[in-house]
């Protein structure tokens, strides 16, 4: 019996390591990466406006409803374009607005180069993309490569039969007898990628959900018509693009079983997730080819486009991605550290920005991330504690990096609490598969409509949303408190700490191009994070406290040095004194 229970013990002791153990090559990384890039396409030169700007994400569906339908449209980001500027973004990344059945919201296309009604038309994109460009800031779309919706005529046409001119358009594949073509499950993990199509007698994959079915980009016909969309919006003058769930476009051809593992949580340096070793459908060998092709299109249209990747896996994932040797693959890549088993603590921020600088050092650019449209609001992993809001933006706007803001993060607005049995986000429905007590506690974010409420504007009707309260998503209910309108009228709040970081990166370019160095660890109180920005003509020195309580530093300040922003600090003498979660910019 002891012995039973002995070895039973083992086995899940060693389940546990296996889930929990996150192997740390880091340092065989760092050693293998080239010492040296030599850019192909300039991207040494820091003054690549890529390098240095600042981004808004914006949702359409929920940003501002100009019709009165209770969906957010194009005309209404179109008037909202002032606010944006009056902030001091200057890049705005758009989600997808494109033709679409909306199953996904627009994740599913079905005319790349056609807008949904709900959204637009193309005459309105090209006003909104003037507008953006006369206020001198620019505009990037959202690019669903791996996918189309399957309504797309691409598809409709493809699954009709074995011969027609887009038969090859998607990954089809016979079954084995009665069951699917291999092992690989969807993204998600509970389903099989494979979906059975009669008029075919085949499978056609799905890397995410079975109505988003892949192209089959091996096929040079695919590609072509893929490369000829996007040159229509270079044409137009979009100033780039974010490319969706960029490193699942390519499979393996030869369609072998994936490795099954005890690997059940997410393991992404290893490409490992739900029990699944994702080798032959994740990060192919073609994609980085794929990237780079992309970059020579962009780089053939005047004034800088660039790509930024939605990629998952390793550093090195990322620096293949980028291109190892010459960078002249993707421009930049989403950093998720911020996002993914977040801790707000000096330690964990110093430690992730330590490896982004060593993974991404000089001429490259690592991006900061708190949230998107997919994620849990950022505040809502803070406590919901303002302060410490204003220091995750302090911090995020005094790195060396892009920053990337989500809609609705400037004033702070918190996760909905929309369940999931009345959730529009059709990944909910898979999770409500689950008992209660496991979807309501895993802190995953099981329905992304809880990120994608109507911007809270004023204290107005629907939040100023919209005209009508019939909106989309329900608008959450603290919006008399938390609003735009309210915050530009009060010099103390989120709003205006955003406002006055972005003016200083305007101000002081340091804070765009500048060396980043952390102060030591020993010259520190404990939980405070300290680091300078330096460049030929200014140092700017940050200082963080990440605890609830009083710290004092001599930090040696003299009377050249300048405040240039603060919360709950005082200078007295030589000494700072932070109040918990206080914070220091200083010009030195
Ligand atoms: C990306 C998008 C997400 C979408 C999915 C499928 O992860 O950010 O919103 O559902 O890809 O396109
Ligand atoms: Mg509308």
């Amino acid at each position: 019996m002891a012995i039973i229970f002995g070895i039973l013990l083992l086995i899940l002791i060693c389940l546990i390591w296996i889930n929990l153990h996150n192997p740390n090559n880091d340092e065989d990384l760092l050693a293998d990466l080239p010492a040296k890039v030599i850019p192909k396409y300039g991207d040494n030169e820091d003054n690549n406006w890529w390098k240095q700007t600042s981004v808004y994400q914006i949702y359409p569906r929920s940003y501002m409803d100009s019709d009165g339908d209770g969906i957010g449209d194009l005309n209404g980001i179109i008037s909202k374009l002032d606010y944006i500027e009056s902030l001091g973004f200057e890049t705005l990344w758009l989600s997808p607005f494109f033709k679409s059945p909306q199953a996904d919201h627009g994740y599913d296309i079905s005319d790349y180069q056609n807008i949904q009604p709900e959204y637009g038309d193309l005459a309105i994109v090209d006003s909104l993309i003037a507008e953006v460009h006369k206020r001198d800031m620019k505009i990037v779309f959202d690019l669903v490569l791996n996918h189309t919706s399957d309504q797309h005529p691409w598809f409709l046409e493809s699954k009709s039969s074995q011969n027609n001119s887009k038969s090859d358009w998607y990954v089809w594949q016979d079954g084995k007898g009665d069951d699917p073509p291999n092992n690989w499950k969807n993204i998600l993990g509970q389903i099989s990628g494979w979906n059975y199509v009669p008029e075919r007698d085949q499978y056609y994959y799905a890397a995410f959900l079975p109505f988003q079915p892949d192209l089959n980009m091996s096929n040079p016909e695919v590609k072509k018509a893929i490369f000829d969309m996007v040159k229509f919006w270079l044409d137009k003058d979009v100033d780039g693009f974010r490319l969706d769930i960029f490193n699942f476009i390519f499979e393996d051809q030869n369609f072998p079983d994936n490795p099954r593992t005890l690997r059940y949580l997410p393991n992404m340096n290893e490409g490992k997730w739900l029990f699944e070793d994702h080798k032959y459908n994740f990060h192919q060998p073609e994609v980085i080819e794929f990237a780079k092709e992309l970059r020579q299109v962009l780089e053939s249209y005047p004034n800088g486009r660039f790509m930024v990747g939605e990629v998952f896996g390793s550093h090195r994932h990322m620096r293949e991605l980028l291109g190892l040797k010459d960078l002249d693959g993707l421009n930049l890549v989403f950093l998720f550290d911020f996002l993914d088993n977040f801790e707000f603590s000096d330690d964990y921020f110093r430690e992730k920005t330590e490896a982004y600088e060593a993974f991404y050092p000089v001429p490259l650019v690592p991006t900061y991330v708190f949230g998107n449209h997919d994620q849990a609001r950022s505040i809502s992993r803070l406590d919901n504690d303002t302060r410490k809001a204003e220091m995750l933006a302090s911090f995020q706007f005094t790195m060396r990096g892009v920053p990337f803001t989500y809609q609705g993060e400037e004033i702070g607005m918190k996760n909905g609490e929309i369940p999931l049995t009345e959730a529009q986000d059709p990944l909910a429905a898979f999770w409500l598969k689950l008992p209660k007590w496991i979807s309501e506690n895993t802190g995953i974010i099981m329905n992304r409509d809880n990120c994608r409420t109507p911007m809270q504007w004023s204290s107005e009707t629907a939040a100023g949303f919209s005209k009508t309260e019939d909106t989309w998503l329900p608008v959450q209910q603290d919006y008399p408190t938390i609003n735009v309108e309210d915050q530009l009228l009060d010099q103390n709040s989120l709003l205006q700490t955003y406002k006055e970081l972005l003016a200083l990166r305007k101000r002081y370019p340091v804070l765009k191009n500048g060396a980043l160095q952390f102060i030591d660890h020993a010259a520190l109180p404990k939980d405070v994070l300290a680091y300078t920005r330096k460049n030929g003509d200014h140092t700017i020195t940050v200082y963080l406290n990440f605890s609830e309580k009083d710290k004092i530093l001599n930090a040696d300040l003299d009377e050249q040095e300048k405040v240039l922003f603060s919360k709950r600090a005082h200078i007295d003498g030589v000494n700072i004194e932070l109040d918990p979660f206080g914070l220091l910019i200083v010009l030195n």
